[in-house]
């Protein structure tokens, strides 16, 4: 299978996207430590699967460095991470609170971060890859998302970053920028709003597509940038938005 020998480590795998990447890739071959706050979560989806589960906050340095310490020891080698652990919280650029603003970037951005640093000295022994979760989100505008969207920019900036300087080492990095997929991330959004239905069909709408993305499709793009179909592919944000990115007016005149 594509994903044979492969050790690939997943943050935030125990629900929605992280778990799908985490079920894609044992599907192809992989064997997979999972990390996630919740490790009952986590657990169940790694007995599921056949991995292994660690309880890691990616917002904690030492978390992150002892999951992938530990990772590297269990399996002698590590040839991917995907830094996909992340939180929405809402907020104007006025309205977000210092509060909220460092809770989004300790988990979505210098979590990622904290996934790269600790992870690259045995990516580059094992020339392996890192995959990021950015977000549609960091490429057009969404009202009230001022820190999230933040985060998801600069994940794009430090993937690049992260290609040019261990390009030469033989390691690949890149990120996906999904739409609006079904989670329980979006399922609690929409549970807060005044009107559900209304707000699903206006984000279904928003789509090139007509319709949300499913997590399974995301976790087919990740096991695509980490297999060596993508062994030419570094440094690239691929969308994975069913076109909500190039949607623009309707522009019909009837
Ligand atoms: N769902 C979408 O529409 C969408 C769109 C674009 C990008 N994304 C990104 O994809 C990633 C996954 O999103 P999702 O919708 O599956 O989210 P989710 O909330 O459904 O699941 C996130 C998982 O990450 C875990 N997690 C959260 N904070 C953590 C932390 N500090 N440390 C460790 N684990 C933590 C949660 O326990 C949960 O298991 C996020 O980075 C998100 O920003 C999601």
């Amino acid at each position: 299978m594509r994903l044979d020998d492969r050790v690939c480590l997943v943050t935030g795998a125990a629900a929605g996207i992280g778990e799908a990447i985490a079920t894609r890739l044992a599907t192809e071959g992989a064997t997979v430590g999972l990390a996630d706050r919740d490790l009952d979560k986590a657990t169940l989806v790694a007995d599921r699967i056949g991995g292994s589960a660690w309880r890691a906050d990616v917002s904690q340095s030492a978390d992150v460095a002892q999951f992938v310490g530990e990772a590297a020891e269990r399996f002698g080698r590590i040839d991917a991470i995907v830094n996909n652990a992340g939180i929405a919280v809402g907020g104007t650029v006025a309205d977000t609170t210092e509060d909220d603003w460092q809770r989004v970037l300790s988990t979505n951005l210098t979590g990622v971060w904290r996934g790269m640093k600790y992870a690259l000295p045995h990516l580059i022994q094992s020339k392996g890859c890192i995959v990021n979760l950015s977000s549609v989100q960091a490429l057009v505008g969404m009202p009230g998302w001022a820190a999230y969207a933040a985060t998801k920019g600069a994940i794009i900036a430090l993937t690049q970053q992260a290609a040019v300087e261990y390009g030469a080492d033989g390691v690949r990095v890149n990120c996906l920028a999904p739409g609006t997929i079904m989670t329980p991330m979006n399922e609690q959004i929409f549970a807060h709003a005044s009107d559900p239905d209304a707000l699903i069909a206006s984000w279904n709408a928003s789509h090139a597509l007509g319709r949300f993305g499913r997590p399974s499709e995301v976790a087919a793009a990740a096991a695509y940038l980490i297999s060596d179909d993508a062994s030419f592919v570094t440094g690239s944000c691929l969308r994975v938005d069913g076109g909500l990115s190039i949607l623009g007016p309707t522009g019909r005149a009837d």
